[in-house]
């Protein structure tokens, strides 16, 4: 990231630090919002995987779906622009649970959560920092790591995020995945994902479509495109060359010294204590 201060990149609304690309009178009216019983939610913090997983959804409809920008991302006219939309909605999101407009939980709409190993999160949110103007900079990643344990960065705590959706693991409307299963068994989770949405895909359909999926296909395309704003589900870029750097788990290992992964396992055993995770 350049030159510009946080405080004109970052304000925060309740408590959870936003982009000024998300701005405050959409955050307000976000609970007005009116959803449909066919809206599919891609939930997830920053850096989980939710472009890749937004390429597997949107490839596994024959009909016509659009995957929207995510819903905080823009001003006061984004509620307007997604009401218009007459095709099915795949909507993303970065807010945790509470935030999440009220009508998704009472329709009961179909949400996945994505999540991810949050010291590989941490680390691909480090990239992220440095190399998107949208975010404050950061010097170097000693000062990184202390602002993601503190949960000062874009989203708020990755703690925070994670159990405000795993107290929800098991209503029946959300999907809970793994980074790292999709990375160890991609095929499996295409087919766990087409039967949650009820859709019908044939085993070449998933072979199909986890071959156009790899990260090397979905780096490729997206060099070839011209970065089209609308094609990003993080409300942090607009620049989705930003979003594929090297996509492989355990790259924390190459970051973390000895006594930030002591100190980050002794916090998240504080906080995960009452989690399954
Ligand atoms: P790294 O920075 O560790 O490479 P998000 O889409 O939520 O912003 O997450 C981005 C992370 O997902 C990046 O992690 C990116 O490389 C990785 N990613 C994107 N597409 C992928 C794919 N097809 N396979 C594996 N990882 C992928």
């Amino acid at each position: 990231a350049t030159m510009s201060s946080e405080a004109e990149l970052i304000h925060v609304f309740k408590g959870i630090p936003f982009t000024t690309r998300s701005s405050p009178e959409l955050l307000k009216s976000l609970d007005t919002f009116v959803a449909r019983e066919d809206d599919v939610l891609l939930v997830s913090y920053p850096k989980s995987g939710t472009h890749w997983l937004a390429g597997v959804i949107t490839k596994l409809y024959n009909t016509k779906v659009t995957l929207t920008s995510p819903i905080e991302f823009g001003d006061i006219s984004k509620l307007e622009e997604l009401n218009k939309l007459s095709s099915q909605r795949i909507i993303p999101t970065h807010l945790d649970y509470n935030m999440l407009p009220a009508n998704f939980k009472n329709k009961q709409c179909k949400m996945i959560y994505i999540s991810r190993n949050p010291k590989d999160t941490a680390v691909s949110m480090y990239h992220y920092y440095r190399d998107n103007p949208n975010l404050p900079t950061v010097d170097t990643w000693t000062a990184f790591f202390d602002l993601f344990l503190k949960g000062d960065v874009v989203c708020g705590s990755w703690f925070d995020h994670f159990l405000s959706w795993e107290e929800h693991e098991n209503d029946k409307n959300i999907l809970f995945l793994f980074y790292e299963d999709m990375k160890k068994n991609l095929p499996k989770i295409v087919n766990e994902i087409s039967l949650f949405l009820g859709l019908n895909i044939s085993d070449n359909d998933i072979q199909d479509i986890c071959k156009k999926s790899s990260f090397s296909e979905m780096k490729s395309d997206t060099e070839k495109e011209n970065s089209d704003p609308s094609h990003t589900v993080c409300a942090l870029t607009s620049n989705r060359k930003l979003i594929f750097r090297k996509g492989a788990v355990g790259d924390w290992k190459n970051h973390f010294t000895p006594k930030q992964n002591r100190r980050f396992e002794e916090i998240f055993n504080e906080k995960m204590k009452l989690s399954k995770m």
